[in-house]
């Protein structure tokens, strides 16, 4: 007797979705031994655009919510208040580290009119991807995407009014070489920008959340050195040579509401269903804890690079 063909499409289906998660669960494994870091393009890869939270866009950040929003509207947000944090304006030449698949640069094209974006990430998938998009959009001419790491920028000298990183910074080996490295392109007067999660200052972790934090460094591949409060942030941007640094507290704004919209959102079962079953659980894992994010600062950072300084090229 034949097995009617909805049957024996529903068990494929299901026999292809249970080995992508077996083979997912398996190539997690090396972000939770060894250093802890180094492994960023493999959590990417593995997030792919498919376990991406929005519904019409593909960005990956936590959003700025100021209520009512939906996930692509609070990302788009966010990508707002960086840009004006920046002050990127009509005619610049802006360089944006870890761009993901591109949402915030072919927004801030279309909204901000700068001359020219520059986009640098280190994830080579969603770089095929984002210039896909960037096409598509025909916005080519105005975005140029490029795959490599804000640790060591394919770029010259003092090419840029605007440097950004858009929730990336803390994944870099490390910042504090990104920082040098965004002050060498920047031109004299340009200005850096950062959407950055550190730890709260003075705030200590409770056994949970440090356990919660150990394993969310791990996943997210963070190094160690990069676990430093705001005072050493600034300490470390001013080390680079930057002058009026300033960082704003935006945690209100981002943490709570994200949870809040995560876990209503992962509740619905359309809408979970539509991520891997690995990511299912990984997503609801994350905002499972009460206090999941209660260590953390959530930082948008503006630096200077001073109109005098002298040109610093790489060793
Ligand atoms: C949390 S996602 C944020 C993506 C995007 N900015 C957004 O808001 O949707 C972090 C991004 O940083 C990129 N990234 C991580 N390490 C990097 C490095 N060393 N250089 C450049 N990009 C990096 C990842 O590939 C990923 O695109």
């Amino acid at each position: 007797m034949g097995v009617p063909e909805g049957h024996s499409d529903a068990g494929l289906e299901a026999a292809l979705s249970f080995a992508s998660t077996v083979s997912g669960a398996v190539r997690l494994v090396p972000l939770f031994i060894g250093r802890g870091y180094g492994r960023v393009t493999t959590v990417y890869d593995l997030i792919s655009s498919k376990n991406a939270l929005g519904d019409k866009s593909l960005f990956l950040n936590l959003g700025y919510w100021e209520g009512g929003e939906s996930y692509d509207e609070a990302c788009e947000k966010l990508a707002r208040v960086l840009a004006n944090a920046v002050q990127m304006s009509r005619g610049d030449r802006v360089l944006d580290c870890g761009f993901g698949f591109g949402d915030q640069d072919i927004f801030w094209a279309e909204t901000f009119s700068p001359d020219k974006i520059v986009g640098l990430n280190i994830t080579e998938s969603q770089v095929r991807r984002a210039r896909e998009r960037v096409r598509e959009r025909g916005l080519s001419d105005k975005i140029e995407l490029l795959n490599g790491s804000a640790t060591a920028m394919p770029l010259e000298d003092a090419a840029f009014d605007r440097v950004t990183a858009l929730e990336t910074a803390f994944h870099y080996h490390t910042r504090e070489t990104f920082f040098h490295e965004a002050f060498r392109v920047l031109k004299p007067g340009g200005v850096l920008a950062t959407a950055d999660i550190t730890p709260l200052e003075g705030r200590r972790r409770g056994i949970l959340s440090a356990l919660g934090w150990s394993l969310g460094r791990s996943f997210w591949q963070i190094p160690p050195e990069n676990f430093y409060e705001w005072p050493e942030y600034k300490k470390k941007l001013e080390a680079a040579g930057f002058v009026n640094v300033i960082g704003r507290s935006i945690r209100d704004r981002v943490y709570s509401p994200f949870v809040e919209f995560a876990r209503g959102r992962l509740s619905d079962p359309e809408y979970a269903a539509k991520f891997d079953p690995l990511f299912r659980w990984i997503w609801k894992a994350a905002v499972a804890g009460g206090d999941a994010y209660s260590h953390l600062d959530y930082l948008i950072v503006t630096a200077e690079k001073p109109i005098s300084a002298e040109p610093i090229t790489r060793a």
